[in-house]
């Protein structure tokens, strides 16, 4: 038979499958002493310190992983990518996100031509856009400025921004600290983006406070907050002395919380969250509540602009708009983000307020172009959004010219395929200790079958050539914020299956501290005491003990032997025994500012590409998402015949005939109430759908 020319047909694959073996036989416990290993397992680049050190994998595998990236032609691969050829080539496309974020004046190319200064003509366009909205200079049809933006888009056209938006919104408690540009928070100061899945419990008018910014604890707006700052004067006031000095002191302290949220949660305004994805009318329906038209810009996302779910949200918000504002209104309302600008101009959308990008763009890689670019920039101000292109340029850099054992996605990439194909771990938790980053993990998992940057793109059966795969490849991505995960699916990781984890951990938080330290101990060796409260650290500190504390727990466990000498009854000895060896790693961001967001999503969006290389898969396609879509065609013609001409359901299995049958029936008893009207008119004719087709 002729080879296919899989990777499992190498020696490098066959030579990994063999050192299985060895490494099943040894305890991470054991890896873990040899700091000579340890110490060759961390590597920096660029402020980034990744430590893979807690990989159950030796020296030797990765050797053996490194001769396995060259039979796989990694570096190939790599260069091929970067020098614009059509890589995707089930869509005849190259795969050029690197250039959204190349700097000005490079050159990159796709079929001859430098793509560098189209993508900065856009940059240029959204940079002189938002500015204008930003400043005001753009306004409304009843000339009001516009500070709401609704992003509508799903998939890659959603995702992308929303991990962005939500890593960004928080921004520093002091941004003297962290300059050297003002932080993103503090420049949303009296915008809102309406990007994400909930509305918040708050009244948005609460949050536009004339110092620009508001409390909240827990995404809860938190009125009586203020008040406690008055505790002192009615103490003294009923104390009968010193009352109207006390009193001024009291209003003073009562300003501080109010605009400084009193140490507690404190967001700028703009970052309240909403979504318009979904194409279930509720999404909408929280998105528009509490919203003035007059004041609100309405950006179309698509790459196809022919997107199901997301035209019928675009309709619907141009309906919200006109019905308000008149027809007219649609041009200063409404802008587009998509390749298909003829679809954007025929929607109704002025060509001039269309944003482009191109098709050697994928769909769940284009939060660095207009997609992710223009609504953030109208947030945040272009700025604060290029520095974000700057940190994920830098890892593009790093990439394509790193060698193999400093390159990060490199690294990154191998682990995986290590893990997946090799010790047989499907899944990877993805445990970022910082809750600015809690849409990391939904960006690069998308959970759904619609448009994850890992899942989608390697989750396939079929080799690029179309060949079966006789491995495992794609893995299966979740994950959580720290600590929260450790209170819902941790104990599976710790006790149950074996799930290779992600740490992601940050030195400075964007929140450092709310309980204020008193202690003067500048040589930082003891515990400092904090104000008031006795605590032993910051709030930053104890988030980031557990960042450090759990790797270790899950490659160390806990031996039946540890827990005799604790006198543990004999009865939970097993109960409480932790097997370890469990593989983590551990990836230390020196902040969370606009670049190091930038950093992060380059490093993840690297990685998928680099293990798609070594299995040999496109990871670029996704034509597994398809025939869903296409059924739902099938069903939506369905709906619409037999509510129109009461037409029987056909053409189904037995099983979604009697469901269809139900959800018809019961709308239409719904309706006969309020109408006094007719009800039942669905006919089951449970026609198997395959034997009908091919019949
Ligand atoms: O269904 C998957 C997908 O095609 C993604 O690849 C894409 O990001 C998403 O749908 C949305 O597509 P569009 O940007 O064309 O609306």
């Amino acid at each position: 038979m002729a080879s296919s020319g899989l990777v499992c047909e190498t020696d490098a694959w066959k030579d990994l499958k063999a050192h299985v073996e060895d490494i099943k036989k040894t305890h991470l416990r054991e890896l873990m002493s040899d700091t000579k290993r340890c110490r060759s397992m961390m590597v920096e680049f660029d402020g980034l310190l990744l430590d893979y050190s807690r990989q159950c994998a030796t020296v030797d595998t990765f050797n053996k992983l490194n001769k396995l990236a060259e039979e796989a032609h990694l570096k190939d691969k790599i260069n091929l990518m970067f020098s614009g050829e059509r890589i995707n080539i089930t869509e005849n496309r190259s795969v050029l996100h690197v250039a959204l974020r190349a700097p000005r004046g490079s050159v990159i190319n796709s079929d001859g031509k430098n793509v560098v200064p189209d993508v900065w003509q856009v940059l240029d366009k959204i940079k002189d856009f938002s500015d204008r909205v930003r400043s005001g200079a753009w306004v409304g049809a009843t000339g009001k400025p516009l500070t709401n933006v609704i992003a509508i888009g799903i998939g890659g056209s959603f995702l992308g921004p929303l991990f962005v938006h939500t890593a960004l919104q928080t921004g520093y408690l002091d941004a003297k600290d962290i300059s050297p540009y003002p932080e993103a928070a503090e420049l949303a100061s009296g915008r809102k983006l309406h990007l994400t899945a909930f509305k918040p419990i708050y009244k948005p008018e609460d949050s536009q406070r004339v110092s620009g910014k508001t409390s909240r604890l827990s995404n809860t707006y938190f009125p009586f907050l203020p008040v406690i700052s008055y505790f002192p004067f009615i103490a003294v006031f009923l104390c009968k002395s010193l009352a109207i000095v006390t009193a001024a002191a009291c209003f003073l302290s009562h300003l501080f919380v109010c605009f400084y949220g009193g140490g507690l949660g404190v967001y700028a305004v703009g970052q309240f969250v909403n979504c318009l994805a979904n194409v279930d009318p509720i999404d909408v329906a929280r998105n528009i509540t509490g919203l003035n038209p007059e004041t609100t810009l309405a950006v179309v996302v698509s790459k196809t602009f022919t997107t199901a779910e997301t035209m019928l949200n675009a309709r619907t918000i141009r309906e919200w708009i006109s019905a308000a504002l008149g027809p007219e209104a649609v041009a200063k309302h409404m802008v587009a983000v998509s390749t298909n600008l003829t679809l954007v101009e025929k929607f109704g959308i002025d060509p001039n307020n269309a944003f482009a990008f191109w098709d050697w763009v994928g769909g769940r890689y284009s939060v660095c172009s207009a997609v992710g670019v223009l609504p953030l920039s109208l947030q945040y101000g272009f700025a604060v959004v290029e520095k974000f292109l700057q940190g994920a340029s830098s890892i593009d850099q790093h990439f394509h010219s790193a060698p193999f054992e400093k390159n990060l996605p490199v690294l990154l990439g191998l682990l995986s395929v290590w893990n997946v194909s090799f010790l047989g771990y499907p899944a990877r938790a993805i445990l970022p200790y910082s809750q600015a980053l809690e849409k990391l993990a939904p960006h690069i998992q998308q959970a759904c079958p619609d448009d994850p940057v890992s899942m989608e793109s390697n989750g396939k059966g079929v080799s690029i050539d179309g060949v079966p795969l006789p491995y495992e490849a794609g893995e299966i991505d979740f994950g959580e914020p720290g600590t929260n995960g450790q209170h819902s699916f941790y104990q599976l990781i710790h006790q149950g299956r074996v799930i290779p984890c992600d740490f992601i951990g940050v030195v400075k938080s964007q929140q450092p501290v709310y309980l204020k330290e008193t202690g003067n101990n500048p040589s930082n060796i003891e515990p400092r005491k904090l104000a008031y409260t006795g605590e032993l650290v910051s709030n930053h500190d104890e988030l980031m003990s557990n960042f450090f504390a759990q790797p270790d727990a899950l490659a160390y466990g806990k031996t039946p032997e540890q827990l005799l000498k604790e006198n543990v009854p004999s009865n939970l000895i097993t109960h409480k025994t932790f097997s370890g060896n469990r593989p983590s790693l551990s990836l230390l961001l020196p902040s969370l500012n606009a670049y190091n967001i930038g950093q992060l999503l380059a490093i993840y969006e690297h990685r998928v590409a680099v293990e798609g290389f070594v299995w040999g898969i496109n990871s670029f396609d996704q034509w597994g998402v398809e025939l869903g879509k296409s059924l739902a065609t099938q069903v939506r013609k369905q709906l619409h015949a037999s509510r129109k001409n009461a037409e029987p359901i056909e053409g189904f299995n037995f099983s979604t005939a009697t469901l269809l049958t139900r959800y018809l029936e019961h709308m239409h008893r719904e309706q006969g109430r309020s109408k006094g009207g007719l009800h039942g008119f669905a006919k089951v004719v449970s026609i198997n759908r395959t034997e009908k087709r091919s019949g």
